[in-house]
């Protein structure tokens, strides 16, 4: 791959808007999961190539999130994340709806979620600290999914067992973000199916097969769990309103790979009586490699909870830069912060705004070398897993405060 192109890759993952676009959830359009002509793709199960993320607002038929909403964001929460300030969370569908609604008093619920294929990464975990920060500023009500079934049909190697150690894992991660556990319900499926059924097989009824194929890309080869696992996902978007027994707004906080579950959802919502779930969707974080999205399918690139202080550093000292070849050069010319994981990694995670953007500037001018980025991302790194690893072994003794049913996980 020549320099031009993997620099508009990486940039791609970034890039920030200008206009305004707006929604149109009838359009066929929306159905349009990877025209093809585009040299990117995004679907739950795959990301791939050189994410355009205005042509996915228009692809994916939602809303950019304005300088407008942000203030209508500081003026009911007071402060703005940063991950929002920033940009990380760039899209949404009825986000103004929701805060319409909160002004109103009427309370909404949180709804997000993970597949437990694997060790929780630091790129999970930006939805979900994002999420704590809705569920602190607006008390709203949690409920989080373990899609088990989705990963056990979907991977071809993976045990139920296997799965099963996962998903034990991947629930101490999220209670180490420290949401609230009496505002907090986790949904582990095949644990919890019978909360989820009934809805789950009102949704599967108003779906076709062709809509479903047009959404998610299913085809003939396609094993026919997966093909009917989407309702279960949208499940939890109107168990808010069964909970409390009258129509109740739900928001899902997430990166946007997830949205295919969202439009297919809000196609029956109205239908059966429920308001169309909300969506704030993120950006991806990339991995250290050269490209792609932080993934744990490429565990050498990404940063795991669980991984030791050896093995951070390890990773972070091998990371792709957006350095020059040799330092006489990097002093010489700069380096291209844009293109480089590691100072997007401190940006979206460990530096003050400032301190990311006298970061750009050093770089560019060439006084800073990767080294001492590298060196920034591994210390700050460590001193935060070492926390988190704390909290999550805390965690062990409070799993079931947060279940469903109030049961402990069954290992
Ligand atoms: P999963 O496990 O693939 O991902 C969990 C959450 O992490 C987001 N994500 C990322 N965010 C930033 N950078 C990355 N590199 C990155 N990789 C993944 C995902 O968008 C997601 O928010 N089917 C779902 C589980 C699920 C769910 C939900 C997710 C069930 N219900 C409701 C969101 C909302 C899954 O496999 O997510």
């Amino acid at each position: 791959m020549n320099g031009r192109r993997l620099f508009k890759r990486l940039r791609g993952l970034f890039v920030s808007y200008a206009h305004i676009m707006t929604s149109s959830d009838s359009e066929d359009s929306k159905y349009k999961q990877n025209s093809g002509e585009d040299e990117f793709k995004v679907t739950p199960w795959e990301v791939e190539g050189e994410i355009d993320y205005d042509k996915l607002i228009k692809r994916f038929g939602t809303q950019r999130i304005t300088k407008e909403l942000l203030n209508e964001v500081r003026s009911i929460a007071g402060k703005i994340h940063p991950l929002l300030r920033l940009g990380y969370f760039f899209s949404h569908r009825d986000f103004d709806w929701i805060l319409d609604r909160y002004r109103s008093n009427e309370s909404f619920y949180l709804y997000t979620g993970r597949g437990p294929s694997g060790m929780v990464h630091m790129g999970h975990l930006m939805p979900w600290i994002f999420t704590k920060y809705l569920q602190d500023k607006f008390n709203s009500n949690l409920l989080f999914q373990f899609t088990d079934d989705e990963k056990f049909l979907h991977s071809q190697i993976l045990s139920r067992q296997e799965i099963r150690l996962y998903t034990y894992e991947n629930i101490l991660d999220v209670i180490a973000i420290g949401f609230k556990p009496q505002k907090t319900r986790f949904i582990v499926d095949t644990q919890h199916i019978k909360y989820l059924y009934p809805i789950a097989t009102e949704i599967a009824k108003r779906i076709t097969f062709s809509t479903a194929s047009a959404v998610f890309g299913f085809s003939n080869s396609t094993n026919i769990g997966m093909i009917g696992f989407p309702p279960i996902q949208a499940s939890p978007c109107f168990l808010p309103s069964i909970i409390e027994g009258k129509q109740t707004p739900v928001l899902i906080p997430a990166a946007i790979d997830q949205d295919p579950y969202w439009r297919m959802t809000r196609d029956v919502a109205e239908r059966m009586g429920y308001p169309k779930p909300a969506q704030i969707h993120s950006k991806f974080i990339p991995g250290l490699g050269i490209s792609g999205k932080m993934s744990s399918s490429k565990p050498e690139t990404a940063l795991f909870t669980t991984d030791e202080p050896e093995v951070v550093e390890k990773k972070v000292a091998t990371a792709f830069t957006g350095g020059q070849a040799t330092v006489q050069l990097q002093r010489l010319l700069g380096g291209n912060p844009i293109a480089c994981p590691v100072f997007w990694y401190l940006r979206y995670f460990f530096d003050s705004e400032r301190d990311s953007y006298d970061r750009l500037l050093k770089c560019k001018s060439g006084n800073l070398l990767c080294g001492e980025c590298k060196a920034d991302l591994a210390k700050e790194s460590k001193i935060f897993l070492k926390e988190f690893k704390e909290r999550r072994e805390h965690a062990k003794n409070v799993v079931a405060d947060f279940m469903y049913d109030g049961k402990e996980y069954e290992k």
